[in-house]
């Protein structure tokens, strides 16, 4: 065997490799069992055949290597370069929704009483008639009690007509210097229009503590308004009835738009109706419990739909619900 022939082929044949699969064919081919050189080990006789033979092995075995790093190193620059990803790109956005118009707006009013010291106290939006209307001084022949006002899911377990039903269980469930409000979807059977839908959202406000008046109402309530609708907004009150106060006031809010002056939004009165409000009856204080000589509160109720519409001047409720993100991403 020519030891400097099989040298030089085996080499260029190593080096000629261009892919991991040629260069196990000539490894294979040279360097393998049944190879030309390992008969050749094989059948060695003298020492120094041996030594030469072995030595020629092991430099091959090294170009084999050698080929097959470089061969491999190729092949991982040949993926970097073919996929390439470049990780200083900006990523791709996913879109994010925001909260819808009526939870900022329930979000604000929470933080608006938040920072008057009042609790945030979840209601019930299944109630029975006991919190719904009696302990609330509603009449027996009120007409929100009929069926045909108000949706019963039994003869006496009803979706609420309102938030006010908190106020007992709160007044139940701790007692008072007690200030808190509480908001939430309410339930009429009430036809959709501009104005109206058989679900909406009110805030519901209660405040009982020696000594409170109807000054304390009313500085409660255009705190409110001004946070709502500007710092300028006076308010005016009328007189109205609630079962569950008396006196029972509503106030009104001067319009923000006009300043007074009258527009189609105040409906060019210069005054925008806003809430339900009152000193809480006596007769509730009864209903649970308390001493009405010793406690006196005053309570408050407003849509949130309403301050919606108002503040953007949106022309109907259904857009709140149609959930048109071309109207909805517009708050
Ligand atoms: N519950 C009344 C309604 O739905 C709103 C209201 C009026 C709530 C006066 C009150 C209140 O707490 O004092 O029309």
């Amino acid at each position: 065997m020519d030891a400097q022939a099989l040298e030089n082929e085996a080499r260029s044949a190593i080096a000629g490799a261009s892919t991991l699969a040629d260069l196990d064919g000539a490894r294979v081919r040279y360097l393998g069992r049944k190879s030309e050189l390992k008969q050749a080990l094989r059948d060695v006789r003298d020492a120094k055949t041996g030594s030469v033979l072995n030595a020629l092995r092991e430099r091959l075995e090294q170009a084999v290597a050698e080929r097959r790093s470089e061969l491999e190193r190729a092949d991982l620059d040949r993926k970097l370069t073919e996929n390439v990803l470049d990780v200083t790109l900006p990523g791709e956005a996913s879109p994010r929704g925001h909260l819808h118009l009526i939870t900022q707006i329930r979000r604000e009013v929470e933080d608006i009483f938040l920072g008057l010291g009042y609790l945030v106290v979840d209601g019930r939006e299944v109630e029975t008639t006991h919190y719904n209307f009696d302990a609330l001084n509603f009449p027996a022949d009120h007409p929100s009690r009929s069926p045909q006002q108000s949706v019963f899911l039994n003869g006496d377990v009803l979706l609420r007509t309102e938030t006010s039903p908190s106020q007992i269980r709160v007044m139940e469930s701790q007692p008072p210097p007690i200030y808190m409000v509480s908001l939430g979807r309410v339930y009429r059977r009430d036809t959709p229009d501009a104005t109206h839908t058989p679900i909406f959202h009110q805030v519901e406000g209660l405040a009982i503590d020696r000594g409170i008046t109807m000054a304390d109402l009313k500085g409660t309530l255009l705190h409110t308004m001004r946070a709502l609708f500007g710092e300028e907004r006076k308010l005016r009150f009328r007189t109205h009835f609630f079962p569950f106060t008396e006196p029972s006031l509503e106030p009104d809010v001067s319009c923000f738009l006009c300043d007074g002056k009258g527009c189609p939004v105040c409906r060019y009165s210069g005054w925008i109706e806003i809430a339900g409000s009152g000193m809480v009856d006596p007769s509730l204080f009864e209903f649970v419990g308390l001493d009405p000589e010793e406690w006196t509160g005053f309570a408050f109720g407003m849509g949130l739909e309403r301050v919606a519409m108002l503040r953007h001047g949106l022309p109907t409720l259904g857009l709140l619900w149609e959930n048109d993100l071309r109207v909805l991403r517009q708050f």
